[in-house]
């Protein structure tokens, strides 16, 4: 009996050395500890055995038992631990292998227009102010010296909300609430959204950006506006762009002009951009009217100031050749993608 106990053990542990796979592993395990196997049939024969050699045969089988059983255990975190080691490699991360390229956007062109012109304006020591989108009509035409019949207040012209809450239909309502807010001196320009009741074409849209600028101190005059624009002018469109004023009418302004600047793609000769003109309008200006400044408590007897307000749909266009203003809000990547 022990002879045989003795061989089992023995074999068990050469074919345990052979073992490839998991499979195996169980098959041998079955085959000996199983309830067929070999060491449970010794133990079905013992009743053979006299008494005295039943409990040493009985011990020697569960001896060998047990360490079948531990054999067979450690081979199997063996095979997991080759399995997992296998795994690491084959799924191994490169971290030196190249990354997707993330695709950054980029500023849309009107944004682009809005920074350099910030970037030219605070050189020139303007801060950035900001006003609602949402407006009173006190702020958009009462306090700007517009009166009730005139034709911005139209229904055709401007969005309401209420009678007196509208869709501001231009920045220049800021200098009211910068003026309210603010004792001269004052330097800021507006940035913004405005909205006017336009159908949409190639060169109209009911939504558009302004930028306004205003200037109140002791001794402004039409020559300082004159040399603001003329700075900025330069700055943005390029340093031989040349301006021209023409008399024009804004209730806000006295006197108002309207102001051109030098075609900066062709230089003045005439070209598609400017229509052959040579000059292409740029923007609305003005002094600020006394009666806006005695309105937000300013006494024109001390104080003067200039005042300015352009559309950056136009200049994005001009500047970048966009012939169709629906572009620059169909938000189309292959067309964004160009700036
Ligand atoms: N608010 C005018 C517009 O929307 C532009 C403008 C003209 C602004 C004259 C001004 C100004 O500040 O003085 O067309």
């Amino acid at each position: 009996m022990k002879e045989k106990i003795a061989n089992i053990k023995k074999e068990f542990l050469e074919e345990i050395r052979k073992v490839k796979t998991e499979q195996q592993l169980s098959e041998i395990k079955v085959k000996n500890v199983g309830k067929k196997g070999t060491l449970t049939q010794v133990l079905r024969g013992m009743g053979k055995l006299s008494p005295e050699e039943r409990p040493v045969i009985g011990s020697l089988v569960n001896e060998v038992r047990d360490e079948i059983e531990r054999l067979v255990e450690e081979k199997k975190k063996e095979f997991k631990q080759k399995e997992l080691q296998k795994k690491l490699e084959t799924e191994d991360i490169d971290v030196t292998e190249p990354s997707k390229k993330v695709k950054l956007g980029s500023l849309h062109p009107i944004k682009q227009v809005i920074k350099e012109v910030e970037e030219v304006f605070l050189g020139m020591g303007y801060d950035i102010a900001d006003g609602p989108e949402i407006e009173t009509t006190y702020y958009c035409f009462d306090q700007l010296n517009t009166p009730a019949d005139h034709p911005a207040r139209d229904l055709q012209d401007t969005f309401y909300i209420t009678d007196d809450v509208i869709l501001r239909t231009q920045t220049s309502s800021v200098q009211i609430r910068k003026m309210e807010k603010q004792k001269p001196p004052i330097k800021m320009i507006c940035p913004g959204a405005v909205y006017r009741s336009d159908a949409v074409d190639a060169t109209h849209s009911p939504v558009f950006h302004q930028i306004e600028g205003l200037v109140v101190d002791k001794n402004i005059s039409m020559s300082d506006l004159k040399g603001t624009l003329d700075m900025f002018a330069k700055k943005c469109l390029g340093e031989k762009t040349k301006i021209r004023f023409r008399p024009h009418h804004f209730p806000y302004t006295e006197p108002s002009a309207e102001v051109d600047v030098s075609c900066f793609v062709c230089g003045g000769k005439g070209c598609r951009v400017c229509k052959d003109e040579g000059w292409i309008e740029l923007l609305g200006c003005g002094m600020v009217h006394p009666n806006v400044l005695r309105n937000c408590g300013i006494d024109p007897e001390i104080y003067s100031g200039f005042a300015f307000g352009f559309g950056v749909e136009r200049i994005a266009m001009a500047k970048y050749g966009i012939e169709d203003m629906r572009l620059l809000f169909e938000n189309d990547v292959r067309f964004l993608k160009q700036f």
